[in-house]
């Protein structure tokens, strides 16, 4: 092996280590309890854009609130994943 080949295996080996070191999703996923469980059929059957029309009706300034610096909300599911089931 050459030099240039050393320094193409040097370079996997850190986007292998970046990749394998990447922080697990820390986003909170959409709870499945009561309140949230119907969206879990209705993502199934109608798709994230449908059902996240609905988040707004409780998640809103005068009911449950978004933590201070939240990011732009348009479209909860991009960021809020469902859990796993
Ligand atoms: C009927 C009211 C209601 C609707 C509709 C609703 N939520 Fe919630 N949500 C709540 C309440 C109450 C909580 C806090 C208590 C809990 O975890 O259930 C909550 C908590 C959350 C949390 C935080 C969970 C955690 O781990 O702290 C996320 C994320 C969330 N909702 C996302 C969504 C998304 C996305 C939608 C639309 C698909 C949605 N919610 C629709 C009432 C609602
Ligand atoms: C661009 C990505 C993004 C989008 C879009 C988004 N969120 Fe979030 N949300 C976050 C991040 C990041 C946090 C802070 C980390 C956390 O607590 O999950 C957060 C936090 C929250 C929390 C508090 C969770 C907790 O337990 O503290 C709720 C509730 C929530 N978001 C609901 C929503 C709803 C409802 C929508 C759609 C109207 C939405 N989010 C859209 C990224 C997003």
């Amino acid at each position: 092996m050459n030099k240039r080949d050393y320094i193409l295996i040097a370079v996997a080996a850190v986007i292998l280590g970046f990749l394998w070191a990447a922080p697990k999703e820390s986003t909170h996923r959409v709870p499945f309890d009561e309140t949230h469980e119907r969206f879990y059929t209705l993502v199934k059957a109608e798709g994230k854009k449908v059902a996240e029309k609905f988040c707004e009706e409780c998640h809103n300034a005068d009911g449950v609130q978004f933590p201070k610096d939240h990011p732009p909300k348009s479209r909860c599911l991009l960021c809020h994943k469902l859990e796993e089931r």
